[in-house]
């Protein structure tokens, strides 16, 4: 039986992905590279330190920066970063969110959450929702940022439950192939989700029954 269902947080539960973007793209500004919404695709769920690298490669500066000059890259991005969550409230929850949040509960359902974010306590607070939440895996104990499965492994283990018993929840590319690695069911919020087991255009969409549903489909199969 299902379990447990662990999100994703920037980009699922609010839109902190773009704050995320226009931080970047100020801090990579400054640095003479641009890049655009495509390619920070490329940097939803992986980790401070791993996207400034994967930046500088973008904008060929790759072995520019010493360490200490990379921290305090990552230490400017984060500080516009921070500041632009100041605007967060309980209205900058994603559509239909809070409803489902509430409906998994209702269900006796685990809610756990991967977010490989420092931020990620803070934002929770922020939105009110911090309470919704039985497990929230550590950040600063994740080795490997998505799409290695040890976020989402550690969110399962943290709710006590199966990667089996869990379907997981995610807007990035690198997210699902983590939930997939780590033996989860996916659902995939966005386009090019493709390797989602379930692939939603918004949280809109995101409702118990969806989620039952898809549970039951996939469990039918085995
Ligand atoms: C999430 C976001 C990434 C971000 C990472 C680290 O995975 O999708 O864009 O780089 O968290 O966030 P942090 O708040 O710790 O810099
Ligand atoms: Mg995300």
């Amino acid at each position: 039986a299902l379990k447990a269902v662990v999100f994703d947080l920037d980009g699922v539960i609010t839109d902190t992905a773009h704050l995320h973007f226009l931080a970047w793209r100020s801090v990579a500004q400054e640095i003479g590279i641009r890049f655009d919404e495509a390619f920070n695709e490329e940097l939803k769920g992986i980790s401070r330190m791993d996207s400034l690298q994967r930046i500088l490669r973008h904008g060929g500066k790759e072995g520019v920066f010493n360490d200490k000059q990379c921290l305090a890259l990552a230490g400017k991005k984060n500080d516009l970063y921070v500041q632009s969550l100041a605007s967060l409230t309980q209205a900058s929850l994603l559509p239909g969110i809070r409803e489902v949040l509430a409906e998994i509960r209702a269900a006796n359902v685990k809610i756990g959450l991967a977010s490989v974010s420092l931020n990620a306590p803070a934002i929770l607070h922020a939105l009110a929702i911090h309470t919704a939440f039985e497990f929230c895996a550590d950040a600063s104990r994740i080795v490997y940022s998505k799409p290695d499965p040890e976020i989402f492994l550690a969110a399962c283990a943290g709710l006590n439950v199966r990667p089996e018993e869990a379907i997981g929840i995610e807007d990035a590319a690198a997210g699902v192939e983590a939930i997939n690695a780590a033996g989860m069911l996916s659902v995939g919020i966005g386009p090019g989700l493709g390797h989602a087991g379930l692939q939603l255009h918004s949280t809109r969409e995101l409702s118990w029954k969806c989620l039952s549903d898809f549970w039951s489909s996939r469990s039918v199969l085995e």
